[in-house]
């Protein structure tokens, strides 16, 4: 073999070996980007509605339970989707919480006593709250009372006031 029956070669950069890829793998690439970018957008926009909380828990916390006409003089009154009692008395209204402060059962009022039983360990608690049997560590509480603008009464469940503190009605 000559020096001139040498094979000729294809330069690289036209070798179809070496040209750029097409094709599926672009279409793979730019998915795995798109992918990428999505999520981003995805966790940018978690982290900037992140501060704002879902639930207000300053208006959760405060609930009307309507005007003072609704609890009369010498009633007690469970509201059960808050779990607190409303007693209406000769010196005022007051609100207390019906959970038990031992694990958190629902405290019941007997009627006759006015004294509240826990079902769940057997706590028992005098008509103001105080607790005198059962594992409860303290007193049930006594939560603030307030009027609305409206003239409705406003329980702030997260607000606990000194037993003895009525609303003047
Ligand atoms: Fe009330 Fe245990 S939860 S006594």
């Amino acid at each position: 073999m000559n020096h001139n029956d040498q094979p000729s070669h294809t330069p690289l950069e036209t070798s179809e070996r070496f040209a750029p890829k097409t094709g599926r793998r672009d279409f793979l690439g730019l998915a795995a980007i798109w992918s990428a970018v999505i999520a981003f957008v995805g966790v940018l926009l978690g982290s900037i509605r992140l501060p704002i909380p879902a639930v207000f828990p300053e208006s959760e916390a405060k609930v009307k339970i309507g005007p003072p006409d609704a609890f009369a003089k010498g009633t007690a009154t469970h509201l059960s989707h808050i779990n607190v009692w409303v007693i209406h008395d000769e010196q005022g209204m007051y609100a207390m919480s019906s959970i038990c402060t031992h694990l958190g059962c629902i405290a019941h009022r007997d009627a006759e006593s006015g004294e509240f039983l826990c079902p769940c360990h057997g706590s028992k608690f005098k008509s103001d709250g105080k607790v005198f049997a059962g594992p409860a560590p303290s007193g049930l509480h006594w939560l603030a009372l307030a009027f609305a603008p409206d003239g409705q009464i406003v329980i702030d469940q997260r607000t606990n006031v000194k037993a003895g503190t009525r609303l003047k009605v």
